[in-house]
């Protein structure tokens, strides 16, 4: 009979301790929004918003798309990457189970906005009420796990990302000259009643269990390749969405701030990716590929370098691009993040 040797005994107890200690490292996360931070559910889904051909993916590891709206990573896995965790998997695809869904999931639907009549057009997709109802279906598949307690230990622990509001402008009030929505409301009445039923989103989250996080502004919309070739001002950026978007932005950051003091506990933290996409922007090399011109499709015009770009196509920034926004969202000072950038969050609810 063969007894097993101390050599192996001991290496057996060190793989199941770091094996631990990476489980205690890896913090759960949920990902909430629409195509800048889809990992792959609207494979899953008829619409047209979609990510699964080539040339989406052509950097990613596997050189494959995957639904990602990007050349390689997206936001959500450079997150990942830094906490230590795997890539959050869609929450429709049906490898999520078992200790997979004990890492987290991701609701996240491209096309969506925070109103329900943003992405009609797109037909099948995730809309936010959708994606928390999702959510709710998550903690119920949890519980048959790991019990009551543990899941809601689980939800509470977890870093959360919402990534929404895009769409409400380019797939919504400035979809089409006259559009429904800006018939209806001033630019400026437009922003104060996003921001309101934004407020009853993330008061929802709040009350499904999250307890930090993310959100992000709306990008710089208005410098994407598809914006500059429809409405470009002077050859640069749409000066009417840059406007859209220094009217969301502050008015999010007060909200954030004005449900934090609510709660009594800073639950919600703003990331101005608005900030950190324009400094990269900012560099003469940053646009392109695409120009705004058609779809990302086999025949676009690839360039051999998409490191040297801000977007990777008509709307969606490049991996590099992610890379910096996620960078900036660990370090940043408070004109990117605030109150708190994620590394600061991150030694916070490590002590806690
Ligand atoms: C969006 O639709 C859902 C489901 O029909 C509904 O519960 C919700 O109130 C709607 N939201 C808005 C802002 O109309
Ligand atoms: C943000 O993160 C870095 C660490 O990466 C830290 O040094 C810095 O002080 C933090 N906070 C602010 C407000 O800059």
């Amino acid at each position: 009979m063969a007894t097993p040797s101390i050599a192996g005994v001991i290496f057996s107890l060190v793989l199941a301790l770091s094996y631990g200690a990476l489980q205690a490292e890896a913090r759960v996360f949920f990902v909430f929004g629409d195509s800048l931070v889809d990992s792959g559910n609207n494979n899953y889904l008829a619409t047209t918003a979609r990510a699964d051909s080539p040339p989406y993916g052509i950097d990613y590891p596997t050189h494959r798309p995957t639904g990602r709206f990007s050349n390689g990573l997206n936001i959500p896995d450079l997150i990942s990457q830094r906490i230590g965790s795997k890539p959050v998997l869609p929450y429709l695809s049906p490898e999520l189970r078992g200790q997979r869904l004990l890492q987290g999931a991701n609701f996240a639907s491209a096309g969506i906005g925070i109103l329900n009549d943003t992405g009609v057009q797109f037909i099948n997709i995730i809309r936010m009420y959708r994606q928390l109802e999702y959510f709710q279906e998550y903690q119920r598949r949890a519980r048959a796990l790991i019990g009551v307690d543990q899941t809601e230990r689980l939800v509470k622990g977890a870093l959360v990302l919402i990534t929404v509001g895009g769409n409400d402008f380019v797939n919504n009030y400035y979809l089409l000259p006259y559009s429904a929505r800006s018939r209806q409301l001033s630019l400026p009445k437009y922003v104060r009643y996003l921001i309101l039923e934004y407020r009853k989103i993330l008061m929802k989250l709040y009350k499904l269990g999250a307890s930090r996080v993310l959100v992000t502004g709306t990008g710089p919309m208005g410098c994407a390749p598809a914006e500059l070739a429809m409405r470009g001002t002077n050859g640069g950026c749409s000066a009417e969405l840059q406007r859209a978007a220094s009217l969301y932005n502050p008015q999010l950051v007060g909200m954030l701030k004005g449900l934090n003091k609510k709660i009594g506990k800073t639950v919600f933290v703003a990331a101005n990716t608005q900030q950190s996409h324009l400094d990269f922007i900012s560099d003469p090399q940053a646009f392109g590929p695409y120009n705004g011109l058609g779809l990302c499709t086999v025949s676009s015009d690839l360039c051999p370098n998409r490191n040297l770009y801000a977007f990777w196509d008509a709307f969606h920034p490049s991996e590099k691009a992610n890379r910096l926004i996620v960078e900036k969202m660990f370090s940043g000072t408070t004109k990117y993040m605030y109150p708190m950038n994620l590394s600061t969050i991150m030694t916070l609810d490590a002590m806690a």
